[in-house]
């Protein structure tokens, strides 16, 4: 097994013929349980509820829900087209902000479009191959942000980018798993994540698995890191990056994008080409999500606000894209992103010629 291969052993959803499986991240790090989703309408509760969540995970889980579909209405003899197509607006609809969602759910459709002969084999190599892409883009995705990171660095992250949130081996913590593997990165420091958690639930549990040396921080205490010269890189994942690189990630990235350029501190984005939305010109335009202020008001099932406070929970933020220092997709890296490097890089004619 090779040293990368050892930090690539956690299969968040897994698609097993009858039912999608998927690692309940409700539950973690308490609990190692699995979700059971029969159809479409249980993989998108499971999307809105997040039991799987990041945005490469939801494209994944989404996909596998129309296989789910397409079985459940071909064996009880409904007609296929109207079947899928309720159950893609189903599944689109469980989250706004990440595009892979819907990249997900047009790519499946393109594929059946393409060859509508066969559609249950169709769409299960469709699935199948939205996943295996996925994976790979992290792989090449974590040698090439490595390659950025001088020796011995501290970098900070955000949210959780790794298995659990992708086919496998993460994105942002892809590239911090490569960068640890060949020595670019000493120290690991995560953000706890406020509301949800998934720092300081997720991402410190795939980094102790790993051996990899990670300290938890509270959201608040970013900037005062930072300015402790102990951080390079701030590394972080997106859910959509807009035609000009504007990046809409986890509630927060956005202040740690201005405290990062403040002290000097480079920041870099890694996400896979199925997050780039050149349908979306800038991040004025992305929807951002706000779920129930109730996440805010409680804590751990317990509230801790007074009865009669109201709270705003928006869960995503754009990031400008003049704060970003590298993006780093499986196609290369793009130093300080902007609409005339996306497009040159993402736009038809050069997806064409790659
Ligand atoms: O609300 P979540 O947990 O789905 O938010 C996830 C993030 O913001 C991640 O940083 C993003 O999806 C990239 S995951 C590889």
């Amino acid at each position: 097994m090779s040293t990368l291969d050892r930090h690539d052993t956690i299969r968040a959803v897994a698609f097993g013929g009858e039912v999608l499986r998927l690692l309940d991240q409700r539950r973690l790090p308490a609990a190692e349980t699995y979700l059971e989703c029969r159809d479409a309408a249980d993989v998108a509760a499971a999307i809105r509820d997040l039991a799987v969540r990041g945005a490469p995970a939801i494209g994944i889980a989404a996909a596998w829900g129309l296989v789910l579909e397409a079985r459940r209405a071909t064996a009880l003899g409904q007609p296929l087209p109207a079947a899928l197509a309720a159950a893609s607006a189903r599944l689109a609809a469980a989250r706004p902000t990440a595009v892979n969602l819907a990249w997900a759910l047009a790519r499946m459709r393109e594929a059946l479009a393409r060859a509508p002969a066969d559609p249950l084999a169709v769409l299960a190599a469709e699935a199948q191959a939205i996943q295996d892409e996925d994976l790979a883009a992290n792989r090449r995705m974590g040698a090439l942000g490595a390659e950025l990171i001088a020796p011995g660095s501290g970098v900070l992250t955000h949210c959780n980018t790794g298995s659990l949130a992708t086919a496998g081996f993460g994105t942002a913590l892809g590239v911090i798993r490569a960068g640890f593997a060949s020595g670019k990165i000493a120290q690991v420091y995560a953000t706890e994540t406020r509301p949800w958690l998934q720092g300081a639930r997720l991402t410190m549990w795939e980094l102790v698995r790993d051996g990899i040396p990670a300290r938890l921080i509270a959201d608040a205490a970013a900037a005062h890191l930072l300015r402790a010269g102990a951080v390079q890189w701030v590394i972080v994942g997106a859910d959509r990056i807009a035609a000009n690189g504007d990046t809409a990630n986890k509630i927060g990235t956005y202040a740690l994008a201005i405290a990062a350029r403040h002290h000097g501190v480079r920041f870099m984005v890694a996400a896979p080409s199925s997050t780039v939305d050149l349908a979306t010109p800038d991040g004025t335009r992305i929807e951002i999500e706000e779920r129930d202020p109730a996440e805010l008001l409680a804590f751990a099932g317990q509230r801790t606000t007074v009865a009669g406070a109201v709270a705003w929970n928006p869960v995503f933020d754009v990031t400008p894209a003049a704060l970003i220092d590298a993006l780093v997709t499986e196609r290369g890296v793009i130093e300080r992103p902007d609409a005339a490097r996306l497009r040159a890089a993402f736009a038809p004619a050069a997806r064409g010629a790659a």
